[in-house]
Parts: C-alpha cells; sequence; structure tokens
C-alpha cells in the first residue's frame, strides 16, 4: 500500500507540468544528487592513482635533480640507485626512527608529533616550521657517496617554492637544483623552472670555508671572473622578490636550523654512508 501510494506520488511528481517550481526544484535537487555521487565515486576510484602519480613525480624529480636518466629503464628501476635516508635535523645524525622510505618531511611540518615550530628570526625560509626529521636522498658511486640530494622550500612572491638541491659530496658544492611545484607568475618568477639558469648553479659553492651558507642570487648579472662569484647566481629578470626568496630558502635549509648540522658532518667526514634503505621500496606513506 505504502509503495504503491509513494510510487503514485512520483508518477505525480514526474506529470507535473515542465514549469511547475516543485518539479524544477525536485529534478536540480536530484540532478545535483547525481553528479555528486558521480564526482565523489570518481575521486575515490582515482585517488589510489593519483597517490601513485604523485609519488612517480617525486621520484622522476629527484632522478632528474640527481642527473639519472634513461629511456630504456622505468622510474622505479632507475629509482633503486637512490638511497633513502632520514636525518635528525638537530644533530644532522641519520635516524632509524621513523621509515626512511616512506617518511615525508613536507607532510611531517604539519604533523604535531614531528613539527618544530620556527621563530621569526629563524623562519628565512618563511615556512612556519619544519620537520623535527629531514629527507636526504643519496646517490652512490659503488661503495662511495657521489651526490647529496636535499628538499627544499619557501616563499616567493606569490607562493611557497619546493625543490630539490644536489649537493657534491663534500657537502657544499652545488650538483643541480629544481624546482617542481610553485606559484610565481609565468615569465617572472616561474623562470625558477628555467633549465638554463638552473645549469648556472652547477658548480657554485653553498657555503664559504667556515660552513657558513653565503650563496646568494644577485641582481643584475654576475661577473664569473670576480672573486666570490663561486658563492652568487644570476638573480631572475624583473623578478627580485623571487629570487630574494630562492636565497633566503637556501641561506635557512643549509644553515644551523635545518641541513646545516647534517652537512657539517658531511664536511667533517664524520657521516659514514652505510647502505641502510633500498629506494626500490620507497613509498609514498600511503597505504597501497
Ligand atoms: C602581475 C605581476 C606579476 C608579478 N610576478 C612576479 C613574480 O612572480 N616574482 C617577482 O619577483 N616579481 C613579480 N612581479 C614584479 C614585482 O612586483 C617586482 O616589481 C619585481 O620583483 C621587481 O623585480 P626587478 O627589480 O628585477 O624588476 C610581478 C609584477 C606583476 C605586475
Amino acid at each position: 500500500m505504502k509503495t504503491n501510494f509513494s510510487f503514485r506520488r512520483q508518477r505525480g511528481f514526474f506529470s507535473l507540468p515542465n514549469d511547475n517550481i516543485v518539479k524544477t526544484i525536485g529534478v536540480a535537487t536530484l540532478l545535483c544528487l547525481l553528479c555528486s555521487v558521480i564526482v565523489s565515486g570518481a575521486a575515490t576510484l582515482l585517488k589510489p592513482k593519483q597517490v601513485a602519480n604523485k609519488l612517480l613525480d617525486k621520484k622522476s624529480n629527484i632522478l632528474s635533480v640527481a642527473g639519472i636518466s634513461d629511456e630504456s629503464k622505468s622510474i622505479d628501476e632507475l629509482f633503486s640507485q637512490i638511497e633513502a635516508r632520514v636525518v635528525d635535523m638537530k644533530t644532522g645524525e641519520f635516524t632509524d626512527a621513523v621509515d626512511a622510505t616512506s617518511f615525508d618531511q613536507r607532510k611531517a611540518a604539519n604533523d604535531a608529533q614531528y613539527r618544530v615550530p620556527l621563530s621569526k628570526q629563524q623562519d628565512l625560509a618563511s615556512v612556519g616550521a619544519i620537520s623535527k626529521f629531514g629527507n636526504v636522498y643519496l646517490v652512490r658511486d659503488g661503495e662511495n657517496v657521489s651526490k647529496i640530494i636535499l628538499p627544499i622550500s619557501g616563499y616567493g612572491l606569490w607562493s611557497t617554492m619546493y625543490g630539490f638541491l644536489a649537493l657534491e659530496s663534500d657537502g657544499r658544492t652545488v650538483s643541480s637544483i629544481t624546482f617542481y611545484e610553485h606559484g610565481e607568475t609565468p615569465g617572472l618568477g616561474a623562470e625558477i623552472e628555467n633549465k638554463k639558469w638552473q645549469a648556472s648553479w652547477n658548480g657554485k659553492q653553498i657555503t664559504d670555508d667556515s660552513g657558513v651558507p653565503v650563496l646568494r642570487l644577485v641582481k643584475g648579472g654576475i661577473d664569473l671572473s670576480a672573486a666570490g662569484s663561486e658563492y652568487k647566481v644570476d638573480g631572475l629578470a624583473g623578478a627580485t622578490l623571487t629570487s630574494n626568496g630562492v636565497s633566503n630558502l637556501i641561506q635557512f635549509w643549509m644553515g644551523d636550523d635545518a641541513f646545516g648540522p647534517y652537512l657539517e658532518r658531511v664536511r667533517s667526514g664524520k657521516t659514514q654512508a652505510k647502505t641502510q634503505v633500498k629506494a626500490s621500496t620507497f613509498n609514498n606513506g600511503e597505504k597501497s
């Protein structure tokens, strides 16, 4: 009885004239419901693929800054040459307190368990807080570490810029830099993605002889033959504010409040690079 009644009511609803206000609102509501089910269903179904793609993207950025490429091999195959480690930012020592293959310092900076808020004076890169543990990716040449890759981030003009910096095994010579996420203006601040400009970082020195991070971007171009040019990179034309952001983030991440203690250990030979975690098992901390 009840079913017949509601069926009759439904039939009644659909047989209402099209310009009836109840029918218009009812049909619009039904359409909204249908669309939201389709959109949320698609989002749920695509989530694992999105996570996997994000991870592949991260790996390919690390490979790119490491200078590792081979079109005949998959990203995962190539990434097996990289060793993921985690350092305690305060002591600069490697730690096993977290799983190096899944730990993500960017996420951890927002996790109360790892978050270390920065004072205004400390926060040169305007990131607010960092994780007490940092990701380090080591490229090996047999037994020896040939490159050290560190995640970097900092505020430009409009956005937080995220990238990776690769250093030579001396812990102070730049091998390469890349930025993979930012919201700076195309043609101005977004030139941090320019490969030619990024190549100009090669061979620059992050720190002076006493270990203080001094590398910075200079407006108006640099004279490569002048003394001290190894500590200077060309600023981006028309984008001094983004350039200042890049200088600041280098000062911060290479300094005492971030990777400084670790790099100091590298420079003084205190960090032996024992193979611990093969990056082939590297994941994003997401449950598969
Ligand atoms: C629409 C617009 C977008 C801009 N985007 C950037 C940017 O992404 N990065 C930046 O440093 N400056 C940007 N600027 C320019 C800055 O306002 C500022 O003028 C510039 O950083 C000064 O650099 P300069 O001294 O090299 O000319 C933008 C300006 C405008 C009007």
